[in-house]
């Protein structure tokens, strides 16, 4: 078990006197402690509910559901008329050792969400929202908005959740109700008991006082009672007769899916999905890669059932593990699905060994089909989708040196995303939404590494060995929007950076340009042609953070060629400072053609070259500067470029139609430009 203790906690002596808010009601009772953990085993179990005095528990109220929640540095509990139904905790006491271990707290540290069914008051959903880390808030919104009117809420604070709070988010949360949300200061215990939709019963919070120079570090935990009148019927019994029966016991059981179980404006639970017009893609499978995450994967499947070609003969679900929820929302919605455990030994392999099985088994259940989509749960699909693929699906068949189709371009941020209609070919595999042959899948499946062998399958698809030269045809604007905060690694950063921006049309049709045009020698053709006819070199000793580096709109559409240092197909030390100064994909090579980059700065067309390596590197004229990084180590200041890159290059009149637009503004230091580039 790992030891990793969060830091000194010192006793913080100063009393506070009224912790109460504004907001509680006077059907709640209120208690909080005043002295913090004074060690390691104070800890403990439960400290609260043990001191707590009887005399505050009358007997069995059964108009009522008492709900007790405690907020602290190293426990979150909550429970329901006496009966925990949720105790969290960072330590754990070793019996053998008699010693306190602690798991790993800081991914249990945030803004605790959790609903209580107002009938039963059994727990209908619980999310943590790590809103103390950087870009986390992101997700806030759209969780709290998908909670169902009438229900009980409950938030408490395990940690802190207050780090990386956006100012928007805070906003949000006050409009809920939350009073302490607008000053919640680092490390603040809180406690909230509302009705979704309706009033607050009780807020608890207690604001440190700072000892200056002893750096008083968490605040005090708070325990919160809130009685919380019972309802005789949950808001789901709005729902009978017929299918409704089984909605309504979906949605007596579980929350978190917003319109699903409304009872006003109910979402369908039968898609007619138009048929895709002339379809060249009858009877391919769109297999939907999932695990435990039922919330995520009820938008990712809204977003392809209701558009044209969304059928559910077509659909089917590969779940990674057994998961009631995601079962019962799947029969709900009467989509076909498999699962099954995926083994290995991380979390990497167990990925790859899931995709195995879902790329076998569908090939097996669709025996008559010469190709599948994958689409991933944490994926929301552009309302074009099938029929983006449906006016590819032929290149795949007549091009031996294209291997996919994907959804998904690695660089088509908000300010790059140009042309819906525009297609390209990539050396790498972007997944995130692809297309791909039985002959390929096979091929592929023949060489998957072994499940106790460490390794990521995304990067071993991409490694040159599986490639072979091969290549995918991807969209200058892509056709998936990754939405999915939870279950990554340090998700709030890469989704300001990377993901937050990225735009989808809007359109159930967009036709797309040339698609013959793709193949091989035709695609190269026009590459040379674009490349030769005239383009204007760049020949600039401006940084490339500096905004004037390309210009935006100035070359009378004369595309713009820069050469950069790359010495093999991996190499990306250039690539990384010109990509991370442009606010594009950085963090290895992809999106590249032959070691060639194109896509649209805004109005203008670029071509990027990395000399020597490139096909294209002769086009480099004597007098043109090649971009290098000379000093590899101050390649470190540009860690904090890559969060702002939504702040400096900005699109108003489409980025108030992206998701997530509530993005944290960063600070970055400053950095000396000269040393980096000759
Ligand atoms: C208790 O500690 C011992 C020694 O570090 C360790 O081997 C054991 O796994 C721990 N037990 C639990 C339940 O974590
Ligand atoms: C946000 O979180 C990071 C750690 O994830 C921290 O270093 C930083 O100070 C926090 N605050 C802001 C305003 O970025
Ligand atoms: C499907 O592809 C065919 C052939 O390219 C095309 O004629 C048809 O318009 C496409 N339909 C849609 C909806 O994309
Ligand atoms: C190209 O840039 C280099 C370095 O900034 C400069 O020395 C050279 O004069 C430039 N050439 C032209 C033709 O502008
Ligand atoms: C570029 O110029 C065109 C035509 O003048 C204009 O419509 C467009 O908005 C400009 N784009 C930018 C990014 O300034
Ligand atoms: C490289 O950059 C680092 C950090 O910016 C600096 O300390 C060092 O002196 C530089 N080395 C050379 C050879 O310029």
């Amino acid at each position: 078990m790992a030891k990793a203790y969060p830091g000194i906690i010192l006793l913080c002596a100063s009393v506070v006197t009224s912790p109460i808010s504004a907001a509680l009601k006077p059907t709640s009772v209120l208690k909080s402690q005043f002295l913090g953990p004074r060690s390691d085993a104070d800890v403990g179990p439960s400290e609260v509910l043990q001191k707590s005095s009887p005399d505050l528990y009358r007997e069995e109220d059964p108009t009522i559901l008492r709900v007790t929640v405690t907020s602290s540095v190293h426990q979150l509990t909550l429970a329901v008329n006496h009966e925990k139904i949720l105790d969290l905790r960072t330590t754990e006491h070793n019996i053998t050792t008699n010693t306190v271990d602690f798991t790993p707290w800081d991914t249990t540290s945030g803004l605790y969400v959790m609903v209580l069914n107002p009938s039963n008051g059994r727990l209908m959903m619980k999310r943590v929202l790590m809103t103390q880390e950087f870009g986390s808030s992101l997700e806030l919104p759209t969780v709290l908005q998908s909670i169902t009117p009438g229900r009980i809420l409950v938030m408490a604070i395990k940690n802190d959740a207050s780090l990386n709070l956006s100012k928007k988010s805070r906003e949000f949360l006050t409009e809920m109700g939350v009073s302490s949300a607008i000053d919640l200061q680092f490390r603040q215990s809180l406690a909230w008991v509302g009705t979704v939709g309706g009033r607050v019963w009780a807020e608890a919070t207690i604001q440190e006082r700072r000892v200056k120079g002893l750096g008083c570090q968490w605040s005090s935990p708070v325990t919160l009672e809130a009685d919380v009148p019972r309802l005789m019927n949950d808001v789901s019994s709005c729902f009978n007769g017929g299918q409704e029966k089984e909605r309504a016991s979906f949605c007596d059981k579980y929350d978190g899916y917003g319109h699903l179980c409304s009872c006003e404006n109910p979402a369908p639970l039968f898609y007619a999905a138009p048929k895709l017009e002339n379809s060249q893609i009858e009877g391919v499978p769109l297999i939907i890669i999932a695990s435990n995450r039922p919330t995520y994967l009820y938008r990712c499947l809204v977003s392809v059932l209701r558009q044209a070609g969304g059928t559910l003969d077509r659909i089917h679900v590969m779940v990674d593990g057994r998961h009631q929820e995601v079962v019962d929302l799947l029969q709900l919605l009467q989509v076909s699905y498999t699962e099954h455990d995926a083994t290995g030994m991380s979390r990497a392999t167990r990925i790859s060994d899931h995709y195995r099985l879902s790329l076998s088994t569908a090939f097996s259940l669709f025996p008559k089909t010469s190709k599948v989509i994958l689409l991933e749960e944490d994926l929301l699909a552009g309302q074009d989708f099938f029929s983006f693929f449906n006016q590819t699906a032929w290149l795949l068949d007549e091009d031996p040196t294209l291997w996919c189709v994907s959804a998904w371009n690695d660089l088509s941020s908000l300010h790059i995303a140009h042309d819906p209609g525009l297609l390209r070919r990539v050396e790498t595999l972007p997944g995130l939404g692809w297309m791909v042959t039985r002959e390929v899948a096979q091929e592929l499946l023949s060489k998957w590494p072994s499940r106790d062998k460490e390794h990521d399958w995304d990067l071993w698809a991409r490694s040159q060995d599986v490639m072979n030269g091969r290549e995918c045809v991807v969209p200058d604007v892509g056709r998936t929007f990754h939405f999915g905060l939870s279950g990554t690694h340090s998700p709030g950063l890469l989704h300001v950076a990377f993901f937050a921006g990225r735009p989808v049309p809007a359109l159930p049709y967009v036709e797309l340009h040339n698609v013959h045009r793709l193949k091989m020698e035709e695609y190269e053709e026009d590459l040379i042609r674009r490349l030769e006819d005239d383009p204007l070199y760049l020949n600039t000793s401006l940084h490339p953070c500096h905004p004037l580096f390309i210009p935006r709109n100035a070359t009378g559409g004369r595309p713009v060629l820069i050469f950069i240092d790359m010495r093999t197909f991996i190499d990306y030390i250039a690539w990384k400072v010109f990509a991370r100064c442009l606010g594009l994909w950085d963090l290895d090579t992809r999106a590249s053609h032959r070691g060639l980059y194109n896509f649209y700065f805004y109005d203008t067309e670029v071509f990027v070259i990395g000399y020597p390596f490139s096909d294209y590197s002769y086009l480099k004229l004597p007098w043109v500067n090649v971009l290098e990084v000379k000093n590899i180590s101050s390649l470190k200041k540009f860690d904090y470029v890559a969060p702002s890159h939504r702040f400096r290059f900005r699109r108003p009149e489409v980025e108030e139609m992206v998701q997530f637009w509530d993005v944290p503004k960063p600070r970055f230091p400053t950095f000396d430009e000269s040393q980096l580039i000759t």
